[in-house]
């Protein structure tokens, strides 16, 4: 089995050292292939997502990601983020799944990843009009919304449905194709709607009272940061993105945190825990996944980074899961 590992930018290179190191001991048969992407591609190559690299995504089990992005792109024509958008939609993993746990709180949000804002019409109008459009389909919407309602039945929990459906469009298509399949399909799975902006407060004030969270690409991108911050913070927060058949692609929910690069700070626990996500959803092992799991819960108790209070070095936390796994 390969996967393939994209170092990626800032931290990533920092933080995908050490998931390396954890997934060497734990799977030891895994080819992991490292490839060009992000800011370096397009330095080397000018394109953030190389041929070669998409054919290896495509090839391998599963893609393991580290966060790109540069302040050097920022006002570029060619920037990492559109490889990633590309990247995503070329695997077509459409469903985005972003855990945020902490004492009292298991929160999941089921973001839609490869529609919407981010991929609709974009351009500049003659009149000097600068736009972005969201659109969305019935079927879009289906396949996300019953994947969310399965997850939901599979852990015995409920279903929240997050749009914004007293003013957009698309939110009312959201909210009625949600509503019918889940009467139709998962009437066992206990279902409620929350318009976005008041939701995102309920995060910020009663974070345990919600348990899996369905939303379309841009409301799930925010909230899932805000979900991170209440139960941690960013450099904790892993995510699983799958689709069909196909790798499923498994990066952590922050950045390349370039403030924090080369000075090997930052926090290696999201990272480490997009890899055991990707053993559980992406390679069929879900007891070193749980293992894994273990290993970084049990070390986040005393050994911690800057961004949790503390004054570990990533290497050091990555030594210390390492010293879990055994
Ligand atoms: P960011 O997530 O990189 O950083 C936000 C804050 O969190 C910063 O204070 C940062 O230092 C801190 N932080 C993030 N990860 C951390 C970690 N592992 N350990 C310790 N602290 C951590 O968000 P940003 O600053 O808005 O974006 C920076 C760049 O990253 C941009 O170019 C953006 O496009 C890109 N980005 C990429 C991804 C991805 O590849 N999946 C995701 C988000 C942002
Ligand atoms: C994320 C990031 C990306 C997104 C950007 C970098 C394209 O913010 O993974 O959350 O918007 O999905
Ligand atoms: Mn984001």
């Amino acid at each position: 089995m390969s996967v393939a590992v994209l170092p990626g930018d800032g931290i990533g290179p920092e933080v995908v050292r050490e998931a390396r190191r954890a997934l060497e001991a734990l799977a030891p048969d895994l080819e992991l292939e490292p490839h060009l992407f992000g800011g370096q591609a397009i330095r080397d190559t000018g394109d953030s997502l190389p041929e070669e690299t998409l054919a290896a995504c495509k090839a391998s089990e599963a893609v393991l990601k580290a966060p790109i992005g540069d302040p050097e792109f920022d006002a570029a024509e060619v920037r990492p983020e559109q490889g990633m958008l590309r990247l995503r939609t070329e695997l077509d993993v459409y469903a985005n799944l972003r855990p945020a746990q902490s004492e009292g709180i298991d929160v999941l949000i089921v973001r839609e990843l490869v529609g919407g804002l981010y991929f609709g019409e974009k351009g500049t109008r003659e009149d000097g009009t600068w736009f972005d459009t969201c659109e969305y389909t019935r079927p879009e919407v289906e396949r996300i919304a019953r994947r969310a309602f399965a997850i939901a039945r599979e852990r015995g929990g409920r279903l929240t449905s997050v749009d914004k459906v007293n003013v957009l469009h698309t939110s009312r298509l959201w909210r009625d194709v949600v509503t019918e399949l889940g009467a139709d399909e998962y009437p066992d799975v206990p279902l409620d709607h929350a318009l976005v902006d008041s939701f995102a407060m309920t995060i910020v004030n009663a974070p345990g009272t919600i348990d899996v969270v369905v939303t379309e690409n841009t409301f799930g991108d925010i909230l899932s940061d805000v979900a991170a911050a209440v139960t941690g913070g960013l450099g904790l927060a892993a995510s699983a993105s799958l689709g069909g058949d196909g790798p499923g692609l498994f990066e952590p929910v922050h950045g390349s945190a370039p403030q924090i690069a080369g000075r090997c700070i930052a926090n290696p626990a999201a990272m480490l825990r997009s890899v055991a996500l990707m053993l559980r959803h992406g390679l069929g092992r879900p007891d070193d996944a749980s293992a894994l799991e273990r290993a970084v819960d049990e070390t986040l108790d005393d050994v911690k980074t800057a961004d949790l209070g503390g004054t570990a070095t990533t290497r050091e936390v990555g030594d210390a899961v390492l010293a879990q796994i055994g």
